[in-house]
Formats: C-alpha cells, structure tokens, sequence
C-alpha cells in the first residue's frame, strides 16, 4: 500500500491543487486507468480547495491499494452545519475573496460526489470537516 500525505493552509489558493497533483503523478506511475486518475484528481482538486477556501488547516491523506484509492481529508475550521444544504448544487458561502479567486461556484461537493465511488461528509460545526473519499478501480 501506498500512502501519501499533504498539508493544506486556509486561505493559500497558490499550493491549492499541490495534493491532487502530486497524486496524479504517482497514480500515472501506478498505471492505474486513466479515467480512474482523472475522477480521483477532479474530487480531490475539490476537495483540497475546499479546506482553502472554506478552512483553516487541513490534512490529506491518499492511501493506494490493490484496487482502490482512499482520501481523507480532515481540517480544523468552521465545520458545515447542514451538510445536505452543503451538497446542493449552486449552495455556497464562499467569501468575497474566495470568489474573487474563481471559486464558490457552489458546484465541488457535488463534483466530488459525482467522482468518487463513495462520499462521506462528517462535520462538527465550530471544529471541523473530515470527507473520506473511496474510487475503485
Ligand atoms: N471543508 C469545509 N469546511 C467548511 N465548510 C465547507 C467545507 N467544504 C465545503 N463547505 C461548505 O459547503 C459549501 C459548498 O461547497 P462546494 O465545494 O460545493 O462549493 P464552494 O466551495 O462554495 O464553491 P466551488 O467548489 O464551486 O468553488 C461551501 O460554500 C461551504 O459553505
Ligand atoms: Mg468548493
């Protein structure tokens, strides 16, 4: 198995998509299908801009198996108090500033959603986000 880890500083958006590349690098030297790696790239982008934009630290962690690939992303920040509004296509509470940047579209959770063969979101709100995210392959 391999793992990988990163960490992640709210409000960077210069090393936001550093987690999601560096996995497709080692995904691609993996050989592992290439729809398999883009749909990975695509929820893990999202998600990594996620604790960007909306958090203050965070933490991934992408461990590789024979026919899997898991994320956890876990951060410490504001939590998501409905997590079903939260997944709402369009439903963002981006800032200014993050919106000024290109995001807050409203449109990553279901993206990841969308990618991932399993998505489970779990929040404290006023501590934290913790999504696991599981592609088969
Ligand atoms: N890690 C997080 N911590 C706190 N809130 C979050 C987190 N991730 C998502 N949210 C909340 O869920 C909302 C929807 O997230 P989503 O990724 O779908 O859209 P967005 O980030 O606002 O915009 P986009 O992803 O399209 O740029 C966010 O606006 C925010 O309120
Ligand atoms: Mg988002």
């Amino acid at each position: 198995m391999i793992e990988l880890k990163f960490n992640i500083e709210g409000g960077d958006f210069d090393r936001a998509g550093t987690a999601s590349s560096e996995t497709k690098k080692v995904l691609k030297q993996l050989n592992i299908d290439p729809r398999v790696i883009k749909r990975t790239v695509v929820a893990l982008y999202e998600g990594e801009v996620n604790i960007a934009a909306h958090a203050f630290r965070g933490e991934v962690i992408v461990s590789v198996s024979d026919h899997q690939i898991q994320a956890i992303l876990k951060d410490e920040g504001p939590g998501i108090p409905d997590i079903s509004q939260a997944m709402l296509e369009g439903f963002s509470t981006a800032s200014s500033k993050v919106r000024e940047m290109g995001f807050g579209a409203g449109m990553g959770l279901p993206n990841m959603k969308k990618n991932a063969d399993q998505l489970q979101v779990e929040s404290v709100p006023g501590s934290g986000t913790t999504v696991k995210m599981i592609f088969n392959f």
